[in-house]
């Protein structure tokens, strides 16, 4: 049996940081484990301009304990109106390395999004040009569509034209829940991967109504039925160079989930890589984890490869039962477990 893990040291390609009082320990506990991360742009207001990703990066910089090494990745938030220039200016002053792509209204601070690709053709051409990739949570908002088919009907209604109109532009279908996700992103071209959360690989939809209603496990996409959950665990263990490790750790206070209309999150920082082992010690593929979690993503975005190494210790820790971040109390993901690995 593998007691010690050793891997090249990981990143995390989708995070939500926050900003403001709980900034400073939402991100280190996210740069006690990755060496750089994906920064989301959902703030109030979001970051739309190449000066708001800028101040923003510099907050970040100001709040990671000095001991640690970390990079943040920055990425704007496309709007209808989002004028592609400033695109390709974010892109050349070296701040931006990414745009995401929300659906107007599909998620947490998303009232902004794109109400339709047809509004943005422009600054994908700008992107492709470029070489920087989209990120794309790929949900359909229409009422009429039930809530769990709504990333496959993205697949049909969105994400296929958007790849045929540009067909050089780098796509990651962000946080995928389903295998339709999982098979439409293996299909594609090597242009398009995905991100997959240790959340998704860890749950299907019956736990988050186990014995009543579990509001720390909502998330968005939500979580599926348990075909997905293993779609998604087969891919991630594939050694595929098309999936790679996004934890879509997006902490809200416990007031904020405990409430008549929860907030979506899971705040899976603290105890990320722990996670991911779990499964792929599971699925029998310890020996693909370093693929997913350090090599994939950074060849995907076309970055080097980081030089350091994390060690993963078979050694049993206890998850607390909530965590305090600056004063706001947060249920991490895997709360009041005892998890079989260990980082260091
Ligand atoms: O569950 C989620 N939480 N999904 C998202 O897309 C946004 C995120 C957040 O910012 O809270
Ligand atoms: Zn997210």
């Amino acid at each position: 049996m593998t007691d010690t893990l050793t891997i090249r040291r990981p990143d995390d390609w989708h995070i939500h940081l926050r900003d403001g009082a709980m900034l400073k320990d939402v991100v280190n506990h996210t740069a006690r484990q990755f060496a750089r991360a994906i920064v989301m742009p959902n703030l109030k207001p979001p970051v739309t301009t190449v000066a708001a990703g800028r101040a923003y990066r510099d907050r970040i910089l100001a709040a990671v304990d000095p001991a640690l090494d970390f990079t943040p990745l920055m990425t704007a938030y496309l709007t209808d109106d989002f004028d592609p220039e400033e695109m390709r200016r974010g892109k050349l002053e070296g701040v931006f390395t990414a745009a995401k792509l929300y659906p107007a209204n599909a998620t947490t601070n998303s009232a902004h999004g794109v109400s339709d690709v047809k509004h943005i053709h422009g600054v994908l051409d700008v992107m492709e040009d470029v070489g920087m990739p989209l990120l794309v949570h790929g949900e359909v908002t229409h009422k009429e569509v039930d809530i769990f088919d709504r990333e496959a009907v993205f697949i049909d209604e969105v994400m296929v034209g958007l790849i045929k109109e540009h067909p050089g532009l780098k796509v990651v279908f962000e946080h995928i829940t389903t295998q339709d996700a999982a098979d439409f992103v293996m299909e594609a071209s090597d242009n398009v991967a995905a991100t997959i959360t240790p959340h998704h690989l860890h749950y299907n939809r019956n736990a988050m109504f186990e014995g009543g209603i579990r509001p720390h496990l909502y998330c968005l996409p939500i979580v599926k039925r348990e075909k997905h959950r293993l779609a998604l665990r087969k891919a991630a263990t594939s050694g595929s160079h098309k999936f790679f490790l996004g934890t879509d750790t997006a902490p809200h206070a416990i007031g904020a989930k405990e409430s008549a209309c929860g907030c979506a999150g899971v705040f899976n920082a603290p105890y990320a890589m722990e996670s991911y082992a779990l499964t792929f010690e599971e699925e029998g593929a310890l020996d693909k984890l370093e693929k997913f979690a350090s090599v994939n993503g950074p060849k995907f975005y076309g970055l080097p490869l980081n030089e350091g190494t994390m060690t993963l210790t078979k050694k049993d820790h206890q998850v607390p039962e909530r965590m305090t971040l600056s004063e706001t109390d947060i249920i991490p993901f895997h709360a009041g477990e005892v998890l079989a690995w260990s980082v260091g």
